[in-house]
Order: structure tokens, then sequence, then C-alpha cells
């Protein structure tokens, strides 16, 4: 009789940013937990995320955090075959607190210490719920630290295709929100504001790059919207705040969208897929859906929960990871600014 392979179980920890998260992923697609401990409301205090307090609460939360996705998961040391966690990018004092832990563990229980890349991470988000879904694909990641157009052409191998030269889709939401008087985070409030809106009401630009095509760039439509807004006020008009936040979201839309499809035209790719925290915005998804129909290309996206950080998602990734034999060791640090591609 042929011999079941073994399942793998991983436990994931993910503190890059403002999510103390911890969860135990089988085989990189069977979420068994995925525990998040959000300190948004104590940075809406000061407009964005502070990296000190973001530090001092994942110290405070980590140890809980993996004792929930433990239990929750119903598994105990012995059942787990490795640790994957974070090491980068993100802030330094928030991804050392993940680390740390994770080498910690690592050592006592003599389990494979495997590093996460956060942006691989939200690219396998995909991987949980697309049960079918494997490389090649396109994936567009945007969040609040990021936009990637992205080429996975197999598991953990990336070319990236454009990038953002200056702020990333979701840091453009949280300016705009602020701007607006939204608050913090910006995204979702923008998202819910615009319901109420009318996306042609201002014509915002659509940001070009000159020379790198699948470049993007937002600073001039969050700059344009600064001084939309200034204007108005310096002329006494009124501003209706759901048409700037939904003709601000269409002109995001458009350069997205615009860019993924004339890249599925040029590599010739059937699938596609979105992720990052934007990702979870239910206009650019749907526009992204439709484009996609349009051009007979599946369609691939996270549910929101999955979309924003979470440890899951570093599961999966650390899962291919594991099979592909990559580990660190306890010399691991983390690294604020480490490139996707980049290997140890
Ligand atoms: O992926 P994520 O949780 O953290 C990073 O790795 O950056 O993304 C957070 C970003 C924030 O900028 C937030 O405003 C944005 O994602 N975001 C959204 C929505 N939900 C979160 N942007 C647009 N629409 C949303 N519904
Ligand atoms: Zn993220």
């Amino acid at each position: 009789m042929e011999q079941r392979k073994k399942d793998i179980t991983i436990l994931a920890i993910e503190s890059s940013c403002d999510e103390t998260a911890a969860a135990v992923v089988v085989n990189g697609r069977e979420v068994k937990s995925n525990v998040i401990s959000s300190q948004i409301d104590l940075h809406t205090l000061y407009g964005g995320v502070v990296p000190e307090i973001a530090s001092r609460k994942h110290i405070e939360k980590i140890d809980q955090v993996i004792a929930e996705a433990m239990e929750e998961a119903k598994v105990t040391w012995d059942d787990l075959d490795a640790i994957g966690v974070t090491y980068g990018p993100g802030l330094v004092g928030a991804l050392l607190v993940g680390v740390a832990e994770a080498k910690a563990i690592s050592y006592a229980r003599k389990l494979p210490l495997i590093p996460v890349h956060h942006i691989e991470g939200h690219i396998s988000a995909n991987y949980i719920e697309n049960k079918e879904l494997e490389p090649p694909f396109l994936c567009l990641v945007v969040s609040g630290g990021h936009t990637h157009l992205v080429k996975v052409t197999d598991y953990g191998k990336y070319e990236i295709l454009g990038r953002t030269r200056d702020d990333a889709a979701g840091e453009a939401f949280d300016k705009v929100a602020r701007a607006i008087g939204l608050g913090y985070p910006g995204g979702p409030k923008i998202e819910k504001v615009a319901k109420e809106g009318n996306p042609q009401a201002i014509a915002f630009p659509r940001g070009k790059v000159g020379d790198g095509v699948y470049d993007f760039s937002f600073s001039g439509l969050k700059s344009a919207v600064l001084n939309y807004l200034n204007g108005c006020k310096m002329k006494g008009e009124t501003i209706v705040e759901a048409d700037v936040a939904a003709s601000f979201q269409k002109a995001v839309t458009d350069v997205l969208v615009g860019h993924a499809m004339d890249a599925l035209d040029e590599y010739h790719m059937d699938k596609f897929a979105i992720a990052g925290g934007v990702a979870s915005n239910g206009t650019i998804r749907q526009a992204m859906e439709e484009a996609c129909r349009e051009k007979g290309v599946k369609f691939y996206h996270p549910s929101p929960i999955l979309c924003t950080d979470n440890a899951a998602m570093i599961g999966a990734a650390a899962y291919y990871d594991f099979l592909a034999g990559k580990r660190a060791g306890l010399d691991l640090n983390a690294i604020p600014n480490l490139k996707l591609g980049d290997t140890l």
C-alpha cells in the first residue's frame, strides 16, 4: 500500500506593522487557526502607526496570541513541523519581536525556522481559499507599504514587473483620508464614504511614469486631491467628501486595472490575483474581476481578513519555502527594507 505523505503543520508569526498575529496552517492551504490582535485603535489616536508603541504592544501580546492560535487549532508543540516568521520588510522594532519569539521557539523545541518575506505572504494568501491556484500567475500586491505588479513564476519565485515610484496605494488612501478628515486607517473609511459619492465628479489625474511601463506613481494624485481641497476652501466652496473619496478611489482603480490588464496581455498570463490590504476594497476588486472576465482571465482574491496583515498567509508562504529547503539559523535578523526576491 502506498504510504500517505505526512502532513506538514506550521506555526506562523507576523508582527511587521500594527497587527500581532499567529496561525497554524497545515500543508500551506488549510488554516487551523488565524488569530489577529489589532492595534489599530491605539494608533488611531495619533493618526497613524507609532513604531515605538507598535513594538511594545507586540511584546505584550505575542505569547497570548500564539497560545490562542495553538489552542484553537488543537495542536501541541509536538504536532508542529516548523515555525514560519516574517523577517521583513516592515518596522524594525516590530519585526524583531516576532523574529525573537520564533527563534526562541525554534531553539527550545528544535523546530526548523522558516524566514518569510511579508509580500510573499500577501501573495500566498491567495493559495488558502483557492486550492487549485498554482503558479504561474500575475499578482498585484497593494498594501500600505507596497505596490508591486509581480509575475509569480513558481512557488517562491518572483519577477517584479512594476512598483511604485513614490507612495504605495494604501498610503495614498491613508493620506487622502486624513486630508478629508476621515481619520486612520484611511482605506476602509474612503471605501465607505465613496459609496455615497459620484466617481466622475472630479477629474483627478491618472499617474503615469514615463520610462517604467508598469511602475506606479500615486503622489501626484495625492497632491491633486490636496490642491482640490485647498482650492475649495479658498473659494469658500463646500467640499462634498463623498465625491472626493469616490473620484480619488476611481483614479486609483483605473491605474491599477490599466497596468494589470496591459501586463496580462504582454505576458500572456491566464490567471490574475490581487493581494494586500487595498485588495480588500470592493470597488477595486469588482473592477478587476470585470476586466479579467472580459479577457477570459481567471481572477483570484483572498477574503478581506486574509488581505490585511495576518499570519495564515505567512504560514502558506512558509510551507512552500519549507518544501524548497529554505531555513534560517538562530542568527536570523529582522530586515526592515528586505526586497522581494532577496534570499538569505
Ligand atoms: O496589507 P496591509 O494590512 O499592511 C501592509 O502590509 O501595509 O495594508 C494596510 C493598508 C492601509 O494603507 C489601509 O488603508 C489599506 O491597506 N486598506 C484599504 C482597505 N482596507 C485596508 N485600502 C482601500 N480600501 C480598503 N477597503
Ligand atoms: Zn502587509
